[in-house]
């Protein structure tokens, strides 16, 4: 082209900058909509039973090198009379308990390196969260969850008032080499269980042939209202030979639920950030706002991870678990604790963002000097190509 005479270009050139007057003008008129043709093109618009339309959007993500500035360590003797010694940030840091590998991955762990004398504590950890949360959608993903015998880990959300009147959310727990999670709510007393309104995939845990239905935690001996998940991939050597998976616990107005996924099943919209829960099907457990109001009995939850040992759940249940002896010497070789560990790929919280607020939130984050710096390069595009 630049070889030919002068009038052809120039013929030519006209040409071209009609055609890329009209691609720029097209730029110019996507990137002005582009609020609207993003949030069209989301997949993850959900519907309130209102009838309004609401989006997922990040709000905080606790992942890599800066997971535990979100987190502070409790150090305090365990209340659920753990034989567990919860370790100082410091502490763990420096001892292999907690830290960040070179890929980003999170992980933290019981120890398994010493040998303990009978009923002394072997060290561990528990983090809970600085921020605190009154309702949202927490996504964890992760590759393993601790577990082997005598062995109690939990991930969950605790109430920052009086327990158990601001409540709590064990999410993901279990005890042994048990392969069923237990996701379990601890309540003040207007809360229970209702499976005959609310679908959910788990079983209701049971005591003396009883269902747990009543949440409160100052009844039955605080077994609170718990759901066991179906899946033999929900927790301990399958979940983790399966490469892990993810939780999420969706807490609104409309109650509290919670699904899992192992790896392999793990959709799409959680992959990339938009996620959607209403096409994930029923979840494992809910809780159902009509038996429960989910705003007043449940309030400031930070968000914990931890790892004990016996106890009042892995102690009292040893016996009848067909783990090998007792759990006090269970305790006292650190081979017995190579797979106590939390591997997490990222926590993420979600909270919810009415669609006309999402369009203003979109317009914000694609500013007007964004838009014209666009139109400006395009321009100049057309006249370089001049
Ligand atoms: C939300 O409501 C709209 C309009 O009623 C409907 O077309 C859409 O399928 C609904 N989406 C979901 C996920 O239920
Ligand atoms: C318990 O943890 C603290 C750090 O938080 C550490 O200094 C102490 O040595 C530990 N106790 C035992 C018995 O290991
Ligand atoms: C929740 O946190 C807010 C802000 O810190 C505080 O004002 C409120 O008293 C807390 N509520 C309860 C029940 O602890
Ligand atoms: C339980 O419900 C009663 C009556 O609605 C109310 O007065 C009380 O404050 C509630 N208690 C809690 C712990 O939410
Ligand atoms: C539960 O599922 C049944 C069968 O699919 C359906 O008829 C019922 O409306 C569902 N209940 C709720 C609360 O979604
Ligand atoms: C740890 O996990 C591996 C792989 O599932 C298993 O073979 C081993 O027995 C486990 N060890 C303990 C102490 O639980």
């Amino acid at each position: 082209m630049r070889s030919q005479g002068c009038s052809a270009h120039h013929r030519q050139g006209s040409v071209r900058h009609l055609r890329l007057g009209a691609v720029a003008l097209l730029a110019l008129s996507a990137a002005l909509g582009s609020h609207a043709v993003s949030l069209h093109q989301r997949d993850n618009l959900q519907n309130s039973s209102d009838g309004s339309s609401f989006v997922w959007t990040i709000q905080d993500t606790y992942a890599g090198k800066t997971f535990f500035d979100g987190f502070q360590f409790f150090t305090f003797g365990d209340p659920t009379h753990g034989t567990v010694n919860y370790t100082t940030a410091d502490y763990a840091f420096a001892n292999g308990l907690a830290y960040v590998q070179g890929d980003g991955v999170v992980v933290m762990k019981g120890d398994d390196t010493t040998q303990l004398a009978s009923g002394v504590n072997r060290n561990s950890v528990r983090i809970s969260s600085w921020a605190q949360y009154n309702t949202g959608l927490f996504i964890l993903d992760l590759n393993r969850a601790p577990w082997g015998c005598g062995v109690w880990p939990a991930w969950w959300t605790l109430g920052g008032g009086q327990w158990p009147y601001t409540g709590e959310i064990d999410i993901i727990e279990g005890v042994h080499d048990n392969e069923h999670n237990q996701v379990t709510w601890h309540t003040g007393a207007n809360c229970s269980l209702t499976p005959d309104f609310e679908n959910f995939t788990g079983t209701v845990v049971s005591t003396n042939g009883q269902p747990n239905l009543v949440c409160d935690g100052n009844a039955n001996g605080n077994a609170g209202c718990g759901v066991t998940e179906w899946s033999q991939a929900s927790y301990g050597p399958t979940f983790d030979a399966a490469g892990g998976g993810v939780f999420a616990m969706k807490w609104d107005d409309e109650g509290i639920a919670v699904w899992s996924f192992y790896r392999q099943a793990v959709p799409a919209d959680i992959v990339q950030g938009e996620p959607s829960p209403d096409q994930w099907g029923p979840p494992v457990a809910a809780l159902s706002p009509t038996a429960c109001d989910p705003i007043a009995n449940f309030v400031n939850h930070s968000i914990v991870f931890d790892i004990t040992f016996c106890g009042d759940w892995a102690g009292n249940s040893y016996a009848t678990s067909g783990c090998p002896g007792t759990c006090p010497d269970r305790l006292m070789d650190p081979a017995n604790f190579v797979n106590a560990s939390w591997s997490i790929n990222s926590l993420k919280v979600y909270r919810k963002v009415p669609l006309s607020k999402a369009v203003n939130g979109a317009q914000l984050r694609r500013p007007a000097s964004t838009i014209v710096a666009l139109v400006l390069t395009l321009f100049s595009l057309v006249f370089t190509a001049l």
